[in-house]
């Protein structure tokens, strides 16, 4: 089984872009990181896009073999009903990660799509982030003995 792990537009650029805002790892580390805590047998599936369709085509495929998803969908956060509606065809665990804290920032990003269907949101915690949804999501699964 294989958990996907999606970022949406500008994450790319992570370490590069307004560091004192979203730190210096780039995605490269919170790939790896991500995939460091993974037990024999289970998958990482890790996507970048700025392109909405794709991370859409890819939540699709989440349906055949993805038993969670993690994803930080970027700006998409905030406009998204197209993959909120993705992810409500999807019957795995939906954990939402933000690096920064949204809640503290502009009053746009405060609202978040993905949040309606999301079984857990993380915000304001870096790249420790994505390691917590993965712990959670192993634990959720039983896997993390
Ligand atoms: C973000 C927060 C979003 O508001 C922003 O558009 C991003 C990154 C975060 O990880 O803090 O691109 O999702």
């Amino acid at each position: 089984e294989t958990i996907y792990l999606l970022n949406g537009p500008n994450l790319n650029l992570l370490g590069q872009r307004q560091p004192e805002i979203y730190g210096y790892d780039t995605l490269d580390d919170v790939e790896s990181a991500c995939r460091a805590l993974l037990p024999d047998g289970l998958e990482l599936m890790a996507f970048q896009s700025n392109h909405e369709g794709a991370l859409i085509d890819t939540i699709h495929a989440a349906r055949q073999d993805g038993c969670a998803i993690v994803i930080n969908p970027g700006a998409f956060t905030h406009t998204s009903v197209a993959i909120l509606d993705a992810l409500n065809a999807f019957e795995g665990i939906v954990i939402e990660v933000h690096l920064s804290n949204v809640h503290k920032r502009e009053t746009f990003r405060h609202h978040s799509y993905v949040s309606l269907r999301a079984d857990g949101v993380i915000a304001g915690l870096g790249i420790e982030g994505y390691a917590a949804a993965i712990r959670h999501i192993l634990r959720q699964l039983g896997t993390d003995d």
